[in-house]
């Protein structure tokens, strides 16, 4: 299945000049989004993970089914203020101001094989932090799923050293 023909390119949004990329229309295609979990389970197994990590709100879309496929659990990083329980913290950089990743204290064993799941790929902060939350629980990130990789925004330059794949690659805007 050639996977980038369900994604639709928004022009224009959510500001001038930004070509988003709409994964809505993988979701809504049951056909689609199968494949598209398909695959990253494939690798997941490849990679005998224990567990999925995934950033609100996207990467819950792509990690949860990869999660349920494998009978494996779910353990969501969010933004702060927004989980119950005793947690840790990451704070990092925006083009304007900062952002706050926070995940349960115990949501990750020591030792545990993590795959983290997003949506996309751009300049990687988002699953920096998410790799700096889970190695400060202890968790071995054994591998790292996109849909997408805006290849233009070298977000790749940060996870060097992991084993990352995507789906669907875009070269230029
Ligand atoms: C988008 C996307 C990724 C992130 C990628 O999330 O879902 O998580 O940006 O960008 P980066 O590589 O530059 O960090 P967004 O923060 O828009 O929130 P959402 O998932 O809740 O829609
Ligand atoms: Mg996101």
């Amino acid at each position: 299945m050639n996977l980038k023909q369900y994604i639709t390119e928004v022009k224009d949004w959510p500001k001038a000049g930004v070509n988003f990329k709409d994964i809505t229309t993988i979701m809504d295609n049951g056909a689609a989004y199968k494949y598209a979990t398909d695959q990253i389970v494939e690798y997941a197994k490849e990679k005998h993970v224990d567990i999925v990590v995934g950033p609100e709100a996207r990467g819950f879309i792509i990690g949860c089914p990869v999660a349920y496929a494998m009978n494996i659990g779910f353990a969501p990083v969010r933004k702060k203020g927004k989980l119950p329980r005793e947690v840790i913290s990451y704070e990092y950089d925006l083009e304007y101001g900062s952002n706050v990743l926070t995940m349960h204290k115990d949501a990750i064993k020591p030792g545990q094989r993590v795959l983290i799941t997003d949506d996309l790929l751009a300049t990687g902060g988002t699953i920096e932090a998410t790799i700096k939350l889970v190695e400060s629980l202890g968790g071995i990130v054994a591998g790292i799923a996109f849909i997408i990789d805006l290849k233009y925004l070298n977000g790749m330059e940060k996870l060097k050293g992991y084993d990352v794949i995507s789906l669907v690659a875009y070269e230029a805007e």
